[in-house]
């Protein structure tokens, strides 16, 4: 039976149900985002980000993206060249791709309302539709769809699988961008898609014991967990929710529901994408331990394994716990790491609204994935791996990806994917309102506008943000609501706040909270003013305090060695770092007895940089 009638029945079975018990349990969530084109990002750092990425959205050719999935679906790959690298026709989890760009041509989509990138997620889509549809014809079974053989998957299973592959890796991107062209386009086509999938998970996942089930998820498997949770909400059908328990990893979240830090020697970024996925699975089943594994990770990745700069992992793996000075290698802080932190990082405030979380997702998304992606190219480029050798480079890639940076058609790595998601949401966590709706918080000082439909109000916020700490945020309209600002960690004790050049009496500032302005009846054309003093602060590696890296307020600070080789950690003069007059986040020090200028590590693109310091 094709997948499409197999769907349809089990769609018209979950809606009968549904007035008897079928309905998930949806845990309060304190604090919701926005819908994302109700945030706009203004000229920044941030937009040109997005512009670039976008470029490069709307420049690549679909058909060759296809030559996988049509091919494998005993299609014609239409004349199309297949693309190279991670996507070429004989890498084991090739199809991983195009999850990713599913979902950033439908952020750009609900964006900027750009048609390009609507066009081209509904022609993949309408594609991958006739690929699903023809798996009788290529001998798979109904729903299944990727880019290799459905014996990879019996390989997974029975725990023959040696090439490489990572099957249910590249089904959890694709189904993820499926879920997010559903959200974002209102698509029946990638729902259907979607849910046939989920079928074809449930009838290879349902008839494994429990014990076959948690051999093979020693495999990575990305997100399984998480999209089928986010599934059971989406359909509002919790046989979703019983299918993403069988990817609960008891091996890793046993101990971290018991607040043990066990993730020393584990590969990294396979782990992070399971922690989004507990947090899911809490919001679905209403199960208290599922949140708790993804708070304990969470505190365990920030405290033990986190660099100055927000990224983890060295050799895409966690080590002793707090040996940060042992690792500062050129392979440190892959990039789908950070991604899946801020994931992690911004769904755990977003059910207890605490200002440390965004601190850290600043520090994260400022110091690393911004950085991540070269300024100079237009196609929104990236880097694997960010370097933190003494000397290190962006730009230096593992072996098997060149040692470069990402290219149109010939890396497709994991990193690519993820940054070309990151650099269509950069927005998404700016602003945020309470369940009540009384609430509007700011929790990140980028240039920005919201329209907040609900209140009929447009907030403007104007900064130079890291150059300096003054944010301006101007209201457009008039509402009643209460104005929570995040005051930042790193900021100075005479941090201040101004309503129309007043001061606020009642109004209490404190570094690493929020300041928050109550029940004001806000009018056209109030202004709010920040003032976020910063400071040059030292962050010493967490087993180390001799070993230390610069920030000034958020801002990671790394010096440029121009093409010198470094052998060690330089010995740094404390004392005698200087700002540059007139240079905003730039300053001189002495460093291994000679001058060295200093300046933001996120700009340190085409030179050999030094981040970590001996003191
Ligand atoms: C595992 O699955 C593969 C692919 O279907 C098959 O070739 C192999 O014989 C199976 N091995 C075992 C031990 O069942
Ligand atoms: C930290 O890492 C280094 C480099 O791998 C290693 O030599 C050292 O023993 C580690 N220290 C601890 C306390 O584990
Ligand atoms: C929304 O605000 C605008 C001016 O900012 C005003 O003209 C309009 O009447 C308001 N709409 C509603 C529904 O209150």
């Amino acid at each position: 039976m094709p997948g499409h009638l197999l769907l349809r029945s089990g769609l018209a079975l979950s809606a009968t149900l549904l007035s008897l018990s079928n309905i998930p349990l949806v845990h309060a969530q304190p604090a919701q985002s926005f819908p994302l084109g109700d945030v706009q990002l203004l000229e920044s750092r941030w937009l040109d980000n997005q512009q670039r990425t976008l470029t490069y959205l709307k420049f690549v050719d679909v058909d060759r993206l296809l030559y996988t999935f049509r091919t494998n679906h005993a299609l014609d790959a239409q004349g199309a060249e297949p693309v190279g690298g991670w996507e070429s026709p004989d890498f084991p989890f090739r199809s991983h791709s195009h999850g990713h760009f599913l979902s950033a041509w439908s952020q750009c989509w609900a964006v900027t309302g750009d048609q390009g990138c609507q066009d081209r997620a509904l022609y993949m889509v309408g594609e991958l539709e006739k690929c699903q549809a023809n798996n009788a014809e290529a001998g798979f079974s109904p729903g299944y769809l990727a880019g290799f053989p459905e014996s990879e998957i019996d390989k997974v299973e029975n725990r023959t699988l040696n090439n490489g592959n990572v099957p249910y890796y590249a089904i959890h991107k694709t189904m993820n961008g499926l879920l997010d062209v559903w959200r974002h386009m209102d698509s029946d086509n990638a729902r259907d898609v979607l849910l046939g999938m989920a079928e074809w998970v449930d009838g290879r996942t349902g008839r494994l014991s429990e014990g076959q089930l948690q051999e093979m998820l020693g495999t990575e498997y990305g997100g399984m967990n998480d999209i089928l949770a986010q599934l059971a909400r989406e359909s509002k059908d919790d046989r979703w929710m019983a299918v993403a328990k069988r990817f609960d990893h008891a091996h890793v979240f046993d101990p971290l529901a018991q607040n043990v830090n066990n993730l020393q020697g584990l590969h990294a970024n396979t782990q992070a994408q399971k922690f989004i996925g507990t947090i899911h699975e809490y919001r679905a089943s209403g199960e208290q331990r599922y949140l708790d594994i993804a708070k304990n990770a969470y505190g365990f990745v920030v405290r033990d394994h986190t660099y100055a700069m927000g990224g983890n992992s060295q050799a895409e793996h966690w080590h002793e716990p707090g040996n940060i000075s042992g690792y500062l290698k050129k392979d440190t802080c892959e990039t789908c790491n950070t991604y899946n932190m801020l994931k992690v990082t911004r769904e755990l405030w977003a059910n207890e609204p605490v200002s440390h979380y965004f601190d850290f997702y600043e520090r994260a998304l400022l110091n690393h994935l911004l950085g991540v992606q070269h300024p100079k190219s237009e196609h929104g480029h990236i880097t694997y791996f960010t370097s933190l050798n003494p000397g290190g480079r962006r730009g230096v890639g593992p072996a098997w990806g060149g040692g470069t940076w990402s290219t149109d058609y010939e890396s497709f790595w994991c990193c690519q994917g993820t940054s070309l998601e990151t650099n269509t949401k950069l927005m998404d966590s700016i602003y945020w309102y309470s369940e009540d709706g009384n609430t509007l918080y700011v929790n990140l000082f980028t240039p920005s506008t919201l329209k907040w439909a609900d209140k009929n109000v447009t907030v403007t916020q104007k900064t130079d943000f890291p150059a300096s700490g003054n944010i301006a945020l101007e209201i457009a309209g008039s509402a009643q609501f209460d104005l929570s600002i995040r005051i930042p960690d790193w900021a100075g004790e005479d941090a201040s706040l101004l309503i129309n050049d007043e001061p606020v009496s009642d109004v209490s500032v404190a570094p690493g909270s929020y300041a928050v302005i109550q029940g004001r009846d806000w009018q056209d054309g109030d202004v709010v003013a920040l003032s976020l003093p910063m400071s040059l602060r030292q962050i010493p590696a967490q087993d180390d305090e001799n070993v230390v890296a610069f920030a000034y307020g958020p801002t990671v600070l790394a010096a440029n060695y121009g093409d010198r080789e470094l052998s060690g950690l330089p010995q740094i003069e404390v004392g005698s770092i200087e700002p540059v007059p007139n240079e905003p986040l730039a300053f001189t020090a002495t460093a291994g007895e000679e001058s060295v200028v200093l300046s933001a590590f996120y700009d340190a693109h085409d030179y050999n940089y030094n981040v970590y310091w001996r003191v």
